[in-house]
């Protein structure tokens, strides 16, 4: 089964920035504290697939320091795998660089893990396998 489009994250310096999402029609389905990766998320659902908003929770948290650096905008493209273990080891067999070689827990329990941005373009990928 192909892969699909998860959800867009975007680094913002806080979560009101829901606003222009609420204000084009979207709705805020959940929000959350992931401690794993030092952000609270709200989710807006668009179709299948949603955008994510994150804030960081410290200043050195990954997008903490990515806020700081290039400042509030896009910050990865998330596809959605049945199996993330398999993915990643096939990834990595064909010379793809990752951040993480093990999935870390992600939102509403899923199991997430990151591409190094030098996979692709200078693009964050994730990949996410939900319960
Ligand atoms: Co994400």
């Amino acid at each position: 089964m192909p892969p699909t489009l998860d959800h867009i994250g975007i680094a913002v310096r806080s979560l009101e920035a829901v606003k222009i999402y609420e204000d084009l029609g979207l709705t805020t389905e959940h929000v959350e504290v992931v401690e794993s990766q030092g952000v609270k998320t709200a989710f807006l659902s668009v179709g299948d697939s949603h955008i994510e908003l994150l804030e960081p929770t410290g200043h050195d948290s990954p997008v903490g320091r990515f806020i700081e650096k290039r400042g509030e905008g896009v910050h990865h493209l998330c596809f959605r795998v049945a199996d993330i273990d398999r993915e990643l080891e096939r990834l990595e067999r064909k010379g793809y660089r990752l951040i993480h070689r093990n999935p870390v827990p992600g939102s509403r329990g899923s199991r997430v893990a990151f591409l190094h941005p030098s996979a692709a373009s200078g693009v964050l990928i994730e990949l996410t396998e939900r319960p």
